[in-house]
């Protein structure tokens, strides 16, 4: 859940210079009046799920005639106005159904409502009415974050904080008004709402996001809510027989005290040594281990730790120490906020969800009419070292692959770069699927970093992608105009630490666009991969106004937001290049041209 920020459209830090900026630029802005047109028409589309054909009849609104350079096209997104948080995602009776925090009335945040969205494929998708809208005491004031629980009898279960005409965040239920439509279209709101409300010691401005139910070996279901105790993140666990009547367990949940609350926790298993997912509620599986995944939102990250669950004592025994921010893992280390995952029963796969909030300005978000994407969602499982995460989009993307451009073994020399062209005559390269991969040689040149720069961030702030080295920086530059005036780089480095090596990764969009007044801080991320016997392989999805970026096939992730001007549409190019001293050779690399996912 995401409480109001005054001018800018993004929970990240943004400085008070760049508010006060924003503040000056909205006063001072002649908003013309074409971007408030909407026009209204109705559309009826189609899907076949399970065989069976499904109408849904829509009624659509488009924004009139402005120039949308930055709308996605393989990314979701609702037709206008603002989303941020994913909820409730789930798969249910052969039909994929994401919900999402929504202003159904304007492209800033306000009157949070929940969108919802239907799929067969988690990549097109047929926008349904909304689901649940702000109109009882307990959730006038908004419908915020939440998910969905299938229960027993095959019911979903939707669970979610209102904001109560106190200004409490309190937590509701919802069920569907009819359980044999598959698309869930109406939700009706249980009439013993609400059925937790904050005790006493916890401050009510800091109770919300009510994890997916799991059940435990005594029948019970448990959820997890954000919250803060003793001005530390924590999570407080509730257990039910039906669902509906809660009470607080008294077993504590871990704390935290590198922050001072959590929002949108999630607790589940993962398998050791299989890529499958696993149901919220399994605790064993003959024959393999399990870990369990504890997630929090927090200082605008994503965070995860891993560690062991008791499903008898609730206890979660922690592989790392809580107390110290660097043994936190992040499931992305850029743009990448409010994250739920769900467990995909039809392809036993668990998949990840996340807002990308924009690095542009309100008044930029009134003038699109819209604000907000959401990652395309993410297969994850444990890597086989069991000590974290590993994240890939999912399959079904593959389809939206068009021409392509594949080479293997090219030189690419120290100070060198060559462009990858001819994916398509138009749109080159504004939507794209990029893998690449690279050989370094000779490492006993790479340049020695001292064992003090530990943040990757940082380090990649200070080594940016104009810093020459040795090896690296090599990777790609995208949404590039022909002559580099405008490019994001995301690009690796090979260092030297005693006798061991670290591989960076970075995106730097420092000169993504020549449009004034957008945030463009450049992230880092080391890859847990040794050099030596590894290639170092990058996979970009590019998209307009996104790249999402993928190193050491799915063991650290990057997120950026960027709005050219000059590399738009046919002038949008897309280069590896190599900027260190030392040469190295492109493995393979294959290039895709992306075709628009249809989001009707
Ligand atoms: C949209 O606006 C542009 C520039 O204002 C104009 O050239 C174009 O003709 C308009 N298109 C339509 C369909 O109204
Ligand atoms: C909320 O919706 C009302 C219309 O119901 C609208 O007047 C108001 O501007 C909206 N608020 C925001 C922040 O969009
Ligand atoms: C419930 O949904 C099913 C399947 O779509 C439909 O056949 C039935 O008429 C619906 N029932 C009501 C009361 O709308
Ligand atoms: C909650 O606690 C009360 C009092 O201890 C107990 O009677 C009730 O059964 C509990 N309910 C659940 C759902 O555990
Ligand atoms: C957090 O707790 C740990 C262990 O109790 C302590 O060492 C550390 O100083 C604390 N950090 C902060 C910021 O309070
Ligand atoms: C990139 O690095 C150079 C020096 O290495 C520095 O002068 C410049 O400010 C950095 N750019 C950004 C955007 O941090
Ligand atoms: C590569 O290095 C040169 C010289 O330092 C610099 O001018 C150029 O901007 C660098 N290229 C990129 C993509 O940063």
């Amino acid at each position: 859940m995401y409480l109001y920020k005054a001018y800018n459209s993004c929970p990240t830090a943004h400085s008070l210079h760049f508010t006060m900026l924003f503040k000056t630029k909205l006063s001072s802005l002649n908003i013309p009046m074409k971007i408030y047109g909407f026009y209204v028409f109705s559309l009826c589309c189609f899907l076949i799920f399970n065989g069976v054909r499904v109408e849904a009849f829509r009624n659509h609104t488009r924004l009139l005639n402005v120039s949308q350079p930055y709308r996605t096209a393989y990314h979701f997104q609702p037709t206008k106005n603002w989303m941020n948080d994913p909820n409730g995602p789930m798969y249910y009776k052969g039909v994929y159904h994401f919900f999402y925090q929504h202003n159904p009335y304007g492209p800033l945040w306000g009157n949070m409502s929940w969108g919802h969205a239907i799929s067969h494929d988690l990549i097109n998708w047929v926008h349904l009415d909304i689901a649940l809208v702000p109109n009882e005491h307990y959730d006038i004031n908004g419908c915020f974050s939440g998910s969905t629980t299938i229960l027993p009898n095959g019911e979903p279960a939707i669970l979610y904080t209102g904001v109560d005409a106190k200004l409490h965040q309190v937590q509701n239920l919802a069920f569907p008004k009819n359980i044999s439509d598959p698309l869930l279209k109406e939700w009706v709101k249980w009439p013993l709402n609400p059925i937790l409300s904050p005790p006493d010691e916890i401050d009510p401005s800091f109770y919300r996001d009510p994890s997916t139910g799991w059940m435990g070996a005594d029948g019970e279901w448990r959820v997890v809510i954000g919250t803060r105790i003793d001005h530390q993140g924590a999570a407080i666990l509730y257990k039910s027989k039906d669902f509906r009547s809660w009470n607080r367990s008294l077993s504590p949940f871990p704390l935290s005290n590198i922050t001072t609350f959590w929002e949108c926790p999630e607790l589940y298993p993962v398998i050791c040594n299989g890529k499958s997912g696993l149901d919220t509620s399994v605790i064993s599986v003959q024959g393999k281990d399990i870990k369990h995944v504890l997630k929090a939102s927090f200082n605008d990250h994503d965070y995860y730790i891993l560690g062991k669950y008791d499903p008898e004592s609730d206890g979660y025994d922690v592989d790392a120490n809580f107390m110290k921010s660097k043994e936190w893992l992040r499931y992305d280390y850029g743009r990448f906020y409010a994250s739920k995952s769900f467990y995909d029963g039809e392809k036993k796969r668990r998949i990840l969800w996340s807002w990308v909030c924009e690095s542009d300005t309100a008044p930029d978000a009134i003038e699109k009419g819209w604000s907000g994407l959401q990652t395309i969602p993410r297969s994850i499982w444990l890597s086989k070292n069991e000590d974290q995460l590993v994240q890939w989009p999912v399959k079904e993307l593959e389809k939206l692959r068009t021409r392509k451009v594949h080479f293997k073994n090219k030189r690419l020399k120290g100070r060198s770069m060559i462009e990858i062209s001819g994916i398509t005559a138009s749109q080159v390269t504004s939507k794209a699927d990029v893998e690449i991969t690279f050989r370094v040689s000779n490492l006993k040149h790479a340049e020695v970093l001292s064992a003090e720069v530990v943040d990757p961030q940082i380090l990649c702030t200070q080594k940016n992608a104009t810093t020459d080295g040795k090896f690296g920086p090599f990777g790609l530059l995208v949404l590039a105009s022909k002559d580099l005036t405008e490019h994001t780089a995301v690009f690796f480095r090979v260092f030297r630490i005693a006798n061991s090596f670290r591989v960076l990764m970075c995106a730097d969009p420092s000169r993504s666009s020549l449009k004034p007044f957008i945030d463009k801080p450049i992230y880092g991320a080391f890859l847990a991969l040794d050099p030596r016997y590894a290639k170092i392989s990058l996979r970009t999805l590019i998209d307009h106004s996104i790249v999402e970026s993928f190193g050491g096939e799915g063991l650290a992730c990057i997120t950026s937001r960027v709005y050219p001007v000059l590399a738009v549409g046919e002038q949008a190019h897309l280069y590896a290049f190599n900027n260190g001293t030392q040469s190295l050779s492109i493995s393979s690399l294959s290039a895709w041209s992306m075709k628009k996912a249809q989001i009707v």
